[in-house]
C-alpha cells in the first residue's frame, strides 16, 4: 500500500470516528439542547490538550444483526487532557451511537481510564448520556457496569471523582456516579432513577413525570442524590472545571495553591454586626462566611438541599478550605436527618483529600419530632460526629451564637479533636437555651411560685447570664481564644497558618463502622 492510501485510511478512520452516530442524530442531540459528547470534552479540557484514546474500538457483539453497525469508539469518547494545566481523565458517553449504552467494549474502554487515573494520582471525570446497559449484549453489558463499579469503589478517597449528568442514566447506570463524589445535573436535559415513570406507574400506580421523578432539581433540592445544578452543558462544564480548582490531584497531594491579592491581615468591622444581639433573631450565615474568605468568592455545594446547613469549598491565603455552617436563617439552623448526612459527606469528602475543615457553629440542637426520630436522626446524627472525630486535617471551629447540647460535641467540637475552637463573645455554650434549662431545672420552684412568671423570667435572666456565654468553655480550654468578630479572617489564617504541617493518624484498622 503507498504511503498516501494509508494516510487516506487513517482519515476515513479518523472521520468515522468524529461523526459518532452521524449527521442526524448529531443535529437532534443539538435540537433537544445538549452538546456532543467531542463538544463537552472540548468545552471541559483545556484549549487543545484532549489526546484521545481507544477511538478505533468497537463491540464484538453479532446478535440482532449488531455485527452490521459497528461506529469506531462504539459510544464513548475518552483520553486525557488538562484543566486548569492539571491532568484529568474523561469519557464521555455518546448519545449518537447506540444511545450511549454500555457496551462489553465501552465499558473496557472507561476501565481502562480509570485504571490510569489511579496508577497516575489524577482525578476522572464521567460526562453521563446513557440509555443504559446496552440491550443487544444482555450480561455481559452488566459485567462491564460492575467493573466500573468496582473501579469506582477502589478509587474512592484516593482520586477524585466527578460525573456530569448530562442527558439520560437510568437503572444501575446510576450506581457509578453515585460512587463518586459529585454528581453535577443540568436543568431540562438530565435526569436520573433507578426504575422510571412507566414502571412506577406499573407497581404503585403513581402518575410522575420523569422530570418530577430525577430531574435537576429534584436531585438537587429533595433526595440530595446531586451536588450541582447547571442551566445547560456549557455552564455544567465550566462549574466542573470551578471545582477541580479546590481539589489535590489525589489523596497525597495537597490541594492546589493559588496567589491571593486579599491582605491576610484584613478585619471587617461589619463582622461585628451580623449576629444579632436577640439570639432568637435569624441572619444569613452566608454572610459571615463571604466576608470571611478570599475575595468573597465562597463555591456552594448542595446549595439546594437541607439549606439549613451550608458547606462548600473556599481559600484562605489563597489555600483551599472547606467550609460547614449551620445556616440561622433557615429551622434556626438546627440539625435533623438531611443537614447530618449533608455535612458528614463533604466532611470525610475534605479529610480524603487533605483540604482543612472551618466550621461556622450556631446551632440551636437537633429537630424535634416523630419524623426526625422515625427516620433515624440517632444513626443520621452520629454520622456528623464520626466524620468530624476521625478527620485528621486541620481543623478550626468558629462558634458565632449557639452551641447547645449534643450538636455541641457534634459540631467539630475540641473534644473532637478539632485543632482550634474559637467563640465570637455573642456565644452560648450550655446544655440547653435557657428557657427549656429553667422549665426542666426549676419545674417545682415555678409550679410552686405565686407569680411563676416573674419567677421565671428571672431565673431565665440568671440563667443566661451564667451559661449564655463563651467564657465557662473558655476558662477550661475547651474554646482557645474568644475573638473580635472583625478579626475571624487574621485569626483564621493565622491558625490555618499554623496547622500546615499537623499531622494525626488514625488507628490502624481496616476500616471503621460508621452508622449507615
Ligand atoms: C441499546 C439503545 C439503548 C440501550 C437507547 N438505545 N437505549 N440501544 N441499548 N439501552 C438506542 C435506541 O435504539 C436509538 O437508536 C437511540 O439509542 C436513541 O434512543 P431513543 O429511544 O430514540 O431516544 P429517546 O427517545 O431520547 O429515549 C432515550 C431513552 C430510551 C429514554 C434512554 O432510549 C430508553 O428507554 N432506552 C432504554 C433504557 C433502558 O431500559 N436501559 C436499560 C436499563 S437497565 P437509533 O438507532 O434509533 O438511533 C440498565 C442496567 C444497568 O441500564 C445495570 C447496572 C447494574
Amino acid at each position: 500500500m503507498a504511503i498516501d492510501e494509508h494516510l487516506d485510511e487513517w482519515r476515513r478512520r479518523e472521520a468515522a470516528a468524529q461523526a459518532g452516530g452521524g449527521a442526524e442524530r448529531q443535529q437532534r442531540q443539538h435540537r433537544e439542547g445538549k452538546l456532543s459528547a467531542r463538544e463537552r470534552i472540548d468545552l471541559l479540557l483545556d484549549e487543545g490538550s484532549f489526546e484521545e484514546l481507544d477511538q478505533q474500538v468497537v463491540h464484538r457483539c453479532t446478535d440482532f444483526g449488531m455485527e452490521a453497525q459497528k461506529y469506531p469508539g462504539d459510544g464513548v469518547v475518552g483520553g486525557y487532557g488538562r484543566i486548569g494545566g492539571r491532568l484529568v481523565y474523561v469519557f464521555a458517553q455518546d448519545f449518537t451511537v447506540f444511545g450511549g449504552s454500555l457496551s462489553e467494549a465501552n465499558a473496557a474502554k472507561v476501565c481502562k481510564l480509570m485504571d490510569l487515573a489511579m496508577k497516575n494520582g489524577a482525578p476522572i471525570i464521567g460526562l453521563n448520556d446513557s440509555g443504559g446497559a446496552r440491550i443487544q449484549e444482555g450480561v455481559v453489558s452488566l459485567a462491564g457496569y460492575a467493573d466500573i463499579f468496582l473501579r469506582n469503589t477502589l478509587a474512592s478517597g484516593v482520586i477524585p471523582q466527578i460525573s456530569a449528568i448530562l442527558g439520560p442514566c437510568a437503572g444501575g447506570a446510576v450506581y457509578s456516579p453515585a460512587i463518586t463524589d459529585f454528581i453535577f445535573m443540568v436543568k431540562d436535559t438530565s435526569y436520573m432513577f433507578v426504575t422510571g415513570p412507566d414502571v412506577i406507574r406499573t407497581v404503585t400506580h403513581e402518575e410522575v413525570t420523569k422530570e418530577a421523578l430525577g430531574g435537576a432539581m429534584t436531585h438537587n433540592a429533595t433526595s440530595g442524590v446531586a451536588h450541582f445544578m447547571a442551566g445547560d452543558d456549557a455552564e455544567c462544564l465550566a462549574m466542573v472545571r470551578e471545582l477541580l480548582a479546590f481539589l489535590p490531584s489525589n489523596n497525597v497531594d495537597d490541594p492546589p495553591r493559588q496567589a491571593c491579592t486579599d491582605p491576610a491581615e484584613r478585619a471587617d468591622p461589619e463582622l461585628d454586626g451580623i449576629v444579632p444581639a436577640e439570639p432568637n433573631l435569624p441572619y444569613d450565615i452566608k454572610d459571615i462566611i463571604h466576608r470571611v474568605v478570599d475575595e468573597g468568592y465562597f463555591f456552594e455545594v448542595q446549595e439546594h438541599f437541607a439549606e439549613n446547613m451550608v458547606v462548600g469549598f473556599a481559600r484562605l491565603d489563597g489555600r483551599p478550605a472547606g467550609i460547614v455552617a449551620n445556616q440561622p436563617a433557615v429551622l434556626a439552623g438546627t440539625l435533623d436527618i438531611n443537614s447530618s448526612v449533608k455535612g458528614a459527606r463533604f466532611v470525610r469528602f475534605c479529610d480524603a483529600f487533605n483540604i482543612p475543615i472551618v466550621t461556622f457553629e450556631d446551632v440551636p440542637g437537633f429537630l424535634p419530632g416523630t419524623q426526625q426520630e422515625f427516620g433515624g436522626i440517632i444513626k443520621h446524627g452520629a454520622k456528623l460526629l464520626y466524620a468530624y472525630a476521625e478527620a485528621t486535617v486541620p481543623k478550626i471551629t468558629v462558634i458565632t451564637r449557639k452551641a447547645y447540647g449534643g450538636a455541641y460535641c457534634v459540631m467539630g467540637s475540641k473534644h473532637c479533636r478539632t485543632d482550634i475552637n474559637y467563640a465570637y463573645p455573642t456565644a452560648e455554650i450550655a446544655v440547653m437555651g435557657p428557657e427549656g434549662a429553667v422549665n426542666i431545672v426549676y419545674r417545682r420552684d415555678l409550679q410552686a411560685a405565686a407569680e411563676p412568671d416573674t419567677v421565671r423570667a428571672e431565673k431565665i435572666r440568671e440563667f443566661r447570664e451564667r451559661f449564655a456565654n463563651p467564657y465557662i468553655a473558655a476558662e477550661r480550654g475547651y474554646v482557645d481564644a474568644v475573638i473580635k468578630p472583625r478579626l475571624t479572617r487574621p485569626k483564621l489564617i493565622a491558625a490555618l497558618r499554623m496547622l500546615e504541617n499537623k499531622r494525626d493518624t488514625m488507628p490502624r484498622k481496616k476500616h471503621g463502622n460508621i452508622p449507615l
